[in-house]
């Protein structure tokens, strides 16, 4: 027993400070039995990827003490291919992956990381490389044996029509499953032939339920072809309960630091919205694939996906994915259930002036009259026992992250609390 605790504390250092985040090899665990944390390279690099970029990035992962926080995956995107050689084998394109994908894999193994990589259900990519279609068993059993971890598998170049689309998945999928190695199957499909219901059946262990996040708060912009961050969030509302460990729905990569100056444009977000997407990415228990240059990440996007308060709710145990439970003109409230009769809460707010929102017990689904000590995740710091509803100043398109436990034997009535008056000078909390 203290040996086994003892190896999985040298096996995964950030144990000890975060134990939750590194995800257990017990076998008796499902695939992504907590959503998927990592990095893919597409956001920022897109057609530009090398493997120069992916040691890099690497290396970053490990020297900011991101893997210790659970990012573990780190996904090769679209244009990494170079076609097939003569007996049909997919190749990794020799300008940009000079070594080949397997040494680069033994290099992000020997760092503690996994690998993934990507390919499509047709038989071009989206970016018109070599696409699966017709080779899934061969291309499987290569990502095998090159020690691929992860398959972000598109549907691009591939027909409408649903049962097709399910088709092809499970074809891959369980030629994933028949090389005997676990590779975790990423299903980006967008979500037109509603993958949240035959995902996990066809051997995902998450679906994308949307289009391309853009670097952009709101509204789908016609020129970037993609959508916002609060559409994506839209999008994800209802399908909560297909949500679990092994199975994920997947609202895209975090644009979070992108600043405008990636592969994936939309004119760039603030701060707060790059901070509300983490908030709400995690609320939805959400794979989050970092998509900004780590390398050389500022010190504020790298404050937004480093708190490990927060990389906690998305990787809580239980499993759960938060949904919406009131909307009131441009102000949301969201709850994720969280391991040992703890809540997460989000007060989005989706407008343009700093709103007051209010977190009823009712809408929670807690017992009028319960006490639970607030927690505000961003400034860490406790809010105090609240007893009927916690109700919050919260500024434009910023999300307030709330970790609510049950306080043990407290029979306080409702309580009046001052926070920290961040926004606009004033209270936050209000009584
Ligand atoms: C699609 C996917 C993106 C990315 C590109 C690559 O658009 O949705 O996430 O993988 O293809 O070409």
């Amino acid at each position: 027993m203290v040996t086994g605790f003892l190896s999985a504390i040298i096996l995964c250092p950030g144990l000890l400070s975060f134990w939750n985040s590194c995800p257990a090899e017990n076998t008796n665990q499902p695939l992504a039995a907590t959503p998927p944390i990592g990095w893919n390279s597409w956001n920022t690099f897109g057609e530009q990827i090398n493997e120069e970029v992916v040691r890099g990035v690497a290396d970053k992962i490990v020297a900011l003490g991101l893997k210790d926080l659970g990012y573990q995956y780190i996904v090769i995107d679209d244009h990494w291919e170079g076609g097939r050689d003569g007996q049909g084998h997919i190749l990794a394109n020799p300008k940009k992956f000079p070594h080949g994908i397997k040494m680069l894999a033994d290099y992000i193994h020997g760092q503690g990381l996994k690998l993934g990589i990507y390919s499509d259900a047709g038989d071009q990519t989206c970016g018109g490389e070599v696409g699966s279609y017709g080779h899934e068993a061969d291309d499987a059993a290569t990502f095998a044996s090159w020690g691929v971890d992860y398959l972000k598998y598109d549907y691009c170049n591939a027909p409408d029509d649903f049962q097709e689309a399910i088709r092809r998945y499970t074809t891959m999928g369980s030629a994933l499953k028949a090389t005997g190695r676990p590779i975790v199957f990423s299903i980006c499909e967008w979500g037109p032939r509603s993958p949240w219901l035959w995902g996990r059946q066809a051997g995902g262990e998450l679906w994308r339920i949307s289009f391309d996040v853009g670097d952009i708060w709101d509204t789908p912009h016609d020129a970037y072809s993609c959508i916002g961050i609060l559409a994506a969030i839209d999008a994800s509302a209802n399908h909560e309960d297909k949500a679990g460990p092994g199975g994920w729905n997947d609202p895209d990569m975090l644009v979070v630091g992108l600043g405008n100056k990636g592969n994936v444009k939309g004119g760039g977000c603030t701060s707060t919205e790059y901070q509300t997407q983490m908030s709400m990415w995690c609320l939805l228990a959400a794979p989050l694939m970092i998509g900004c240059d780590i390398r050389t990440m500022d010190a504020d996007t790298q404050r937004i996906l480093t708190n490990p308060e927060v990389i906690a709710v998305d990787q809580d145990k239980l499993g759960k994915q938060g949904n919406r439970v009131a909307r009131t003109g441009s102000t949301d409230v969201w709850r994720k259930p969280l391991a040992e009769g703890r809540l997460a809460v989000a007060l989005l707010n989706r407008g343009d002036a700093n709103a007051e929102i209010a977190a009823d017990w009712k809408a929670l689904g807690l017992e009028p009259g319960a006490n639970y000590e607030v927690r505000d995740l961003w400034s860490h710091k406790n809010l105090g026992t609240y007893t009927n509803s916690f109700t919050a100043k919260v500024g434009s398109h910023e999300t307030l992250l709330l970790r609510l436990v049950p306080a043990s034997g407290t029979t306080v009535a409702s309580k009046t609390a001052n926070g920290d008056g961040k926004v606009g000078g004033s209270a936050r909390v209000i009584p």
